[in-house]
């Protein structure tokens, strides 16, 4: 049974000391267990008659030494975070003031899942350094130095979700020691909320103790909470500053303060200084930050519906759960039970042996049946055995039946939750079987979230068993806080807001995104996803993530300009101009140790080994594939240290769900170029949207119309909403033979319930020359009698054609123009290919200075002759940014919005924003008639004048 995980640190103590341990086989760790047995987290300094250096004591006859005279003059503990990303460095220095040599221990605890990433110390005038290796390589290396007759003490952990890094050396009396550690993490958001902790524990006075938390978040810091913590005996020590995106929490008791009491010599610092903080949070689509050649999105949305969940809740009531683990959990589920929604159904499976349920189907969470189930589980009473097996396959078989049975919501969520506190004992007991069945029933619209209670459950299997099907798993330790414990773990999960969450960023040039598709987002939590491009090939990076609420399917766009971060970060030495960087790696690394213990085959293990020890290297911190070697100048003292071998698997306790993980879920769009691009059809508006922050823009559909009357010099913009495949007159000049006509096409799936249309295809026909020419966003054709000419966008070309000229510049426009007084521009709008919304379209351009006859008409013909117009009695709109006015024209009088419509022909990428007045309705009383006037049966129809 794996019940705790180990640290390992074999000390190479220096020459002055003259025991030796037993250090043989290095992979037999238990033996060395008890070496060392000191309160976690604490400094301490261990006199020289401890059990394990009885040789010294019993040679040197020494009475026990007086701590005290080991003298601790600086203790300090340093974090910067910048944009989630922590760095930490924990240093403290002392001198030995006694007469006898003095044992000291360096031993603190950091936060489980963060990356250690140097780690350094100064004993006696010699520097010792760290380096990584690939643990074998460090292992030599430590081989070597042990060969020439050094002694090793070992080190291991015992807190839970905090783990030790301890050292142990010896000093000389009047020696000085310095030692300095240095890891990394990565703040997860957990029910609203950052939150950083830092251990301080320096086991005794201090003369400086200094501990400071800087915080730079790009976003801006919504709150900053530093919960009182020490027992209340710093009331008022930490010193809080903080300003719009940038905060410091600095904690520096003198001495006097850190005395437990007056007169002792206890200090008070042995726990915990805490800081709570949250951003601010503007954008639906999140926070695309890129910076140095790395980018990361930060997405968090709130203020969503919660989405309906079907839960199933098997717990496990075998024998050993009798006591304090049933009572706590008994609590816990109460609570629980009524936080559900009306919306939610639910169950109760409770499992020993045998496999009972409260309800063998689904129930909707009304009063009377939550009151019930709350009454069921009051009465149980543990006993028995433990067959995991079986209950979670009636629990998926209750869900599966009821989906089968058309009972569930088709947009609901379904969740089981596993709470257990030890390993199969009846039934199915092989793990790897249990797992396969489980993965096998759920298929992937069920995810599992599984607690385990205690010591005695194998939490590496629970951890597996969620990780293989969308969801976490957490230890709960058992006390008297397991409640507590039990219902802070449910409320991260009870309130489903997305589904099918997928990120998608053009590629090129962005590659290496770590984990883009996620099963669910849960209030309160936030998604990170981070990747790489070529610095030089970004100027500006769009980002479409689709998702499904409770009530619509959801499209959100951002669009993050390169240089955004540069001055800010430039300008605070604390901020961390690599924290994109690190981010990466941290997430890249800890997916990659996920995926590595799903491995289906020894080989693809190997190959994810493989590369997380590259990454490892690389990126200078210690997984569970590198050790740290820790050697002084000479090289010939040398220490090695190892992580955990199981403990750093994805995120601890993060909240991801991801569906699939990374490697198999990039995206790899093929098209070198297409650079993301607005809509733009003739020209066209639709009224401003609240509007969005600088950087991000929103894509507008819809062939929509900018009409610019050049004697008022108003531009008035429409849209027509129409259908796909409809054929839209556009120009209808019988006299002079011309005609343009565009077919609509589709989005390729609904944004917020509407299904944009955009134009696909043009049709131009020039009687005089009896040419047509269509423009699709695959082909130029032109057909002229039975004889057809092609022309690619893929090149820059041109086709004459009799008066007509037909000039294609590459992937960009075609202009037709037909002697020297008519033309058109058709601007090609390419979207990445395997964009999730958005189609290939063109934009076309009319300049009104052509020569048509006075009888030209179509939407955008009649427009030839310019219509007298009036605006007046300009007012505040509904949205105070979009002021409406009155508009007269053709005898009518209609309310106009005020809005911006992109012109792409000067910037294809971001267009400049043309202001004009926009006209409800699909342009009523704008243009003559109904929009549905200028449908027309084929691409090369005239329009039907009545
Ligand atoms: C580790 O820390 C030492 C001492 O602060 C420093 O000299 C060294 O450059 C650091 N190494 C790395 C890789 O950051
Ligand atoms: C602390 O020590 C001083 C003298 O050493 C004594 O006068 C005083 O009463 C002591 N205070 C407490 C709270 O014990
Ligand atoms: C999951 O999908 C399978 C296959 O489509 C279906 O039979 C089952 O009922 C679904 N279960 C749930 C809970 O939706
Ligand atoms: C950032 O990373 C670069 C390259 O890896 C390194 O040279 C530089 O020292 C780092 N900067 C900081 C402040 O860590
Ligand atoms: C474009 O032209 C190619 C041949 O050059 C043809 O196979 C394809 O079907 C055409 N596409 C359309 C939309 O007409």
């Amino acid at each position: 049974m794996k019940l705790l995980t180990y640290f390992l640190i074999w000390v190479f103590l220096l020459e002055v000391q003259p025991f030796e341990i037993p250090t043989d086989g290095l992979s037999e760790f238990a033996e060395y267990e008890d070496l060392v047995e000191l309160a976690p987290g604490k400094f301490q300094f261990v006199p020289e008659n401890r059990r394990h250096q009885r040789s010294l004591s019993e040679e040197s006859g020494e009475k026990m030494e007086d701590a005290d005279q080991v003298t601790l003059y600086s203790y300090k503990v340093q974090s910067t975070i910048t944009s989630r990303m922590a760095n930490t460095m924990i240093q403290s220095k002392l001198v030995n003031h006694s007469p006898q040599p003095q044992n000291v221990v360096f031993d603190v605890q950091i936060p489980k899942g963060a990356f250690i990433s140097n780690f350094s110390m100064t004993v006696d005038g010699t520097t010792f350094t760290s380096t990584i290796k690939e643990k074998t390589v460090g292992r030599a290396l430590y081989s070597q130095a042990r060969a020439k007759g050094k002694t090793a003490g070992l080190v291991r952990s015992t807190a839970l979700d905090m783990e030790n890094f301890k050292t142990e050396v010896n000093i000389l009396p009047g020696a000085k020691a310095q030692f300095e550690l240095h890891y990394q993490e990565v703040k997860w958001r957990k029910l609203g909320s950052y939150e950083h902790r830092l251990h301080l524990q320096p086991g005794r006075l201090a003369k400086h103790l200094e501990a400071n938390v800087w915080i730079i978040e790009p976003q801006g810091i919504r709150f900053l909470h530093v919960p009182d913590t020490f027992d209340g005996h710093f009331d008022g020590v930490p010193v809080i500053s903080k300003g719009a995106q940038k905060a410091h929490v600095s904690f520096k008791p003198t001495i006097e303060q850190q005395r437990k009491c007056p007169n002792c010599s206890e200090t008070a610092v042995d726990g915990e200084l805490v800081v709570m903080y949250d951003v601010n949070r503007e954008e639906k689509a999140g926070e695309l930050e890129i910076f140095n050649g790395y980018f990361v999105h930060f997405f968090a949305p709130e203020n969503l519906d919660p989405i309906p969940k079907n839960i199933l809740f098997v717990i496990d009531v075998s024998g050993s759960m009798w006591g304090i683990k049933m009572k706590q959990t008994v609590e816990a589920m109460k609570t629980i039970l009524d936080d559900l929604r009306a919306e939610d159904q639910f169950s109760v499976v409770d499992f020993n042996h045998n496999v009972r349920t409260w309800r063998n189907d689904l129930v909707p969470a009304t009063k009377t049946q939550i009151a019930d189930a709350k009454r069921y589980i009051e009465k149980i009473h543990p006993v028995g055995g433990t067959n995991i097996n079986e209950a979670l396959l009636r629990a998926i078989f209750i869900l599966n039946e009821a989906n089968n049975m058309g009972l569930l919501d088709p947009n609901s969520v379904s969740l089981i939750i596993l709470v257990s506190d030890g390993d199969p004992t009846v039934g199915e007991l092989k793990l790897s079987k249990i797992q396969k069945n489980v993965k096998q029933n759920m298929q992937d619209n069920i995810s599992l979230f599984s607690l385990g209670i205690g010591f005695d459950v194998d939490y590496d299997f629970l951890k597996r068993l969620s990780n293989d099907n969308r969801g976490i798993a957490q230890r709960i330790y058992g006390n008297q806080d397991t409640s507590s414990q039990l219902k802070k773990f449910y409320n991260q999960v009870s309130t489903p807001l997305l589904r099918n969450v997928q990120f998608n960023y053009p590629s090129p040039p962005i590659t290496d995104v770590t984990q883009n598709s996620f099963h669910n987002y849960f209030g309160g939590s936030e998604i990170v996803v981070t990747g790489k491009f070529e610095p030089n090939k970004l100027e500006q990076l769009q980002s479409i993530i689709t998702a499904t609420s409770a009530s619509t399917d959801l499209v959100l766009e951002t669009l993050a300009q390169m240089d955004d971060l540069e001055d800010f970060l430039s300008k605070d030495k604390h901020a961390d101009p690599n924290f994109t960087k690190k981010l990466w790696a941290y997430l890249t690394i800890n997916q990659l140790l996920a995926e590595r213990s799903l491995a289906p085959t020894a080989a693809a293990k190997r190959k994810i080994t493989k590369a997380i020890l590259q990454m490892s290297l690389e990126h200078h911190i210690v997984t569970p594939l590198t050790s740290m070697v820790i050697e002084n100048d000479a090289g010939d003292e040398r220490m090695l240290a190892d992580a955990p071998p199981q403990d750093h698997s994805c995120c601890s306790g993060a909240l991801y769900f991801g569906s699939k993980v990374a490697s198999a879920s990039i995206p790899s769009w093929a098209q070198p170029s297409p650079t993301p691009v607005m809509a733009l059809p003739a020209v066209g508006a639709r009224p401003l949207e609240s509007t969005p922050p600088p950087h991000v823009i929103r894509v507008e559909n819809d062939p929509h119309f900018i009409i610019y009357l050049p004697k008022s010099q108003k531009n008035i913009c429409f849209n027509i909403d129409s259908e796909p495949g409809k054929i839209l007159n556009l120009v209808s000049d019988p006299e002079s033979g011309i005609l343009v006509n565009g077919q609509l096409i589709g989005a390729k799936k609904p944004e917020n319930g509407k299904l944009s249309s955009y134009f696909g295809k043009l049709g131009f026909y020039f009687r005089s020359e009896d040419l047509k020419i269509e423009v699709s966003t695959e082909n130029i054709t032109l057909n002229h009698g039975s004889r057809t000419s092609r022309l690619s966008w893929a090149d820059t070309a041109h086709i004459a054609h009799q008066r007509v000229l037909v000039s294609v510049k590459k992937q960009k426009v075609v202009t037709l123009t037909l002697g020297s007084d008519m033309s058109f521009s058709i601007l090609l709008h390419r979207v990445w290919k395997k964009h999730p919304v958005n189609v290939d379209f063109l934009g076309i351009y009319i300049p009104p200075t052509n020569k048509f006859s006075p009888s030209v008409h179509g939407l955008i013909g009649q427009f030839m002759h310019e219509p007298k117009i009036h605006i007046f009695n300009e007012r505040p709109g509904k949205d105070p940014k979009k002021p409406e006015a009155s508009m007269e024209v053709k005898g009518q009088k209609l309310t106009v919005t005020r809005g911006l419509q992109k012109d792409y022909r000067t910037d294809i990428v971001f267009g400049t924003d043309v202001p004009c007045w926009f006209v409800h309705n699909s342009g009523k009383g704008f243009i003559d008639g109904h929009y549905k006037d200028y449908f027309v049966p084929q691409l090369y129809s005239f329009l039907k004048r009545p």
